[in-house]
């Protein structure tokens, strides 16, 4: 079958081919541009860019966008193939290229359980792997045939590749790694994947996280303080949250970072006197001059979408936020 073929062109000039079975996004990724992207399954927003010029088709339900959204031209790039030539107004990510997805064997090191359904697992790539990402990027399992994508808390100059894994009820992955998953068994992996990295560490810096979403923080934060040109000239703040104080399995230790680090617990027992609710509602209560933030949000897709909309409604210019949502796979 002839697929309709067609031009894609970005704000900043660059130009691609794309047919119209495949995503936009999957069309600059195969012709090596990099666009904002996270889930690829129209969950989680952030791919989102204006259609400036042509018409798309939707290959997938765009869930993230709003009436308004849809109205005003945005569309999802993972979601949509054009069914023109297109201009949309999508940045490539230059600090990407170079960096390339495979697939690679894996072998599992080390499973430590922190708690009944916190567990930190380690992999091994083969010797030959040379495995790179970016601090922040995540990568998928693939396990049989089951596909999950976990976030990397480890750093690239570390030999192993660490893994914050949480366990859902009925989850299938979950069944493997919680029941059955074993030293030295061989699973393969797919990555790095999506766009979740620290842009400009000149800013000062605010993360949230819930839960297991503390994994890419935990390698951003690692990495800024192995890098020997980095020096600290502005705040840095986490402020993680959890149903439970026992899931608070990490505390930042640095000798060179000063990390400011709030947890936040929404279900404490007696005996807790940190925070309690929401990291979102505490964030914005709390932090002063939270506008001139650069925010990096990670884990729950409820908190995720409740931070941007808290924070750019106070202030905070919507390209200042950054997310990577933990969203359920299909
Ligand atoms: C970009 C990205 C990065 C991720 N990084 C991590 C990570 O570092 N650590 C980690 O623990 N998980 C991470 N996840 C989530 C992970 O990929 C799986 O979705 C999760 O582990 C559940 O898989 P499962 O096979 O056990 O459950 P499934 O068999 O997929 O689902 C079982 C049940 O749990 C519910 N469920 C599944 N996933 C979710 C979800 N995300 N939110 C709410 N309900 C859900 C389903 O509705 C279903 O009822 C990430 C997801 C994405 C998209
Ligand atoms: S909605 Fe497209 S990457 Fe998440």
């Amino acid at each position: 079958m002839n697929k309709n073929k067609c031009k894609v062109t970005t704000i900043e000039g660059k130009e691609f081919e794309s047919v119209d079975s495949v995503s936009i996004l999957d069309s600059a990724l195969n012709s090596d541009l990099i666009f904002e992207y996270s889930c690829k399954t129209g969950q989680c927003g952030v791919c989102k860019t204006t259609l400036l010029e042509g018409g798309v088709i939707e290959l997938q339900s765009q869930v993230a966008l709003t009436d308004h959204q849809r109205k005003s031209n945005q569309i999802l790039t993972c979601c949509c193939a054009p069914k023109t030539d297109v201009l949309i107004d999508a940045e490539d990510l230059s600090a990407l290229h170079g960096i390339e997805t495979k697939t690679l064997p894996a072998r599992i090191n080390t499973i430590k359980k922190y708690t009944a359904d916190i567990i930190e697992v380690t992999l091994r790539l083969p010797p030959t792997a040379n495995f790179k990402f970016l601090e922040g990027q995540y990568l998928d399992v693939l396990q049989n045939s089951i596909r999950r994508s976990y976030s990397i808390a480890s750093t690239s100059s570390q030999k192993e590749i660490t893994l914050l894994i949480k366990r859902f009820e009925n989850g299938k992955m979950s069944e493997y790694w919680f029941n059955q998953a074993k030293e030295n068994d061989l699973l393969r992996i797919e990555g790095p994947k999506g766009t979740f990295f620290l842009r400009d560490n000149s800013k000062p810096l605010l993360f949230l996280a819930t839960g297991t979403g503390i994994a890419p923080i935990i390698s951003i934060l690692k990495r800024l303080e192995e890098d020997p040109d980095y020096e600290q000239s502005q705040p840095i703040i986490v402020y993680w949250g959890a149903r439970y104080p026992q899931e608070f399995i990490w505390q930042p230790e640095f000798k060179k970072l000063n990390v400011d680090f709030v947890q936040v617990c929404s279900k404490p027992n007696d005996d807790w006197n940190g925070e309690i609710g929401y990291i979102q509602d505490i964030a914005l209560q709390k932090q002063p001059g939270l506008v001139k933030f650069a925010v990096y949000a990670c884990g729950s897709n409820a908190m995720i979408q409740s931070a941007k909309q808290l924070f750019t409604e106070a202030g905070l210019p919507e390209n200042q936020f950054y997310s990577d949502a933990f969203v359920q796979s299909f």
